[in-house]
């Protein structure tokens, strides 16, 4: 059984006043049945940990570098995240893959750095909108897929959050139908490439415009084990609405 996963990413928000969302989340969600995650701003990241310590709620990386360690003026290597308090890391954002110009093959070289350091890794795909309308996004995807996960991936070390670009704090959302269609895609691609086993038990989360209000029916679809978070992650009260919706899926 894939143990399901509620991931919050803050992106670039929150000073040191945003740790009481947390606070308020780490009471309202006190040893949660599923499993939860916030991402916020690597400022945040060691005063996160220690606002969730002992609540059950984990703490995870936004990104990191590829190498161990050397002269990369501002950035994080795995280990620091690691040393911050953070058990995961998203990699490969659509944001990241504009913003920094992120290719497939930097994502999986992060992606190779962040496993070997022991953070479970959240990769990113997602197809713009015009490459849906030109109905290529399951080409994308796949390529994304071969392109960004490493060979050494299991089902304790990777999750896939499929977020199309179009979605991301649009309010736009695909028809259950369609997310179905890419999560099981995605799903016989790990199979394939990784055997039943492994492929079978890697987490696949939807993102783009998840709410309290869409959850339920999002998390109800098949090969959704969780959703990944932006906005309705900022104030616990609407991130605690779709951590209740996927306590409620496996009740
Ligand atoms: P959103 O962002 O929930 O604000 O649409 C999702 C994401 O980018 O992870």
């Amino acid at each position: 059984m894939r143990r399901k996963l509620a991931a919050g990413n803050w992106k670039m928000n929150g000073t040191g006043a945003a740790l009481a969302e947390l606070e308020s989340l780490s009471a309202l969600h006190h040893a949660p049945s599923v499993d939860v995650l916030v991402c916020p701003p690597a400022t945040l990241l060691n005063r996160a940990a220690q606002t969730v310590h002992g609540s059950g709620i984990s703490i995870g990386g936004q990104d990191c570098h590829s190498e161990v360690s050397g002269a990369h003026t501002g950035d994080l290597s795995a280990e620091m995240l690691r040393d911050a308090g953070a058990t995961y890391v998203i990699l490969g954002h659509s944001e990241r893959r504009e913003d920094h110009g992120e290719q497939n093959e930097d994502i999986r070289a992060k992606a190779r750095t962040a496993m070997n350091a022991g953070l479970v890794t959240i990769i990113c795909v997602g197809e713009s909108l015009e490459q849906r309308e030109a109905a290529n996004t399951l080409d994308i995807i796949g390529g994304q897929l071969s392109g960004s996960i490493p060979d050494q991936s299991t089902g304790e070390n990777l999750i896939v959050a499929y977020e199309p670009i179009w979605a991301i704090g649009t309010g736009k959302v695909p028809t259950l139908e369609e997310i179905g269609d890419v999560h099981d895609f995605i799903r016989a691609r790990l199979e394939r490439r990784f055997g039943e086993g492994v492929g079978r038990s890697v987490r696949l989360l939807y993102g783009g415009s998840v709410k309290p209000g869409n959850a339920a029916e999002i998390f109800n679809v098949s090969n959704v084990d969780g959703a990944l978070v932006g906005g309705a992650s900022l104030k616990a009260q609407d991130f605690s609405g779709i951590i209740s919706a996927l306590e409620r899926e496996v009740s």
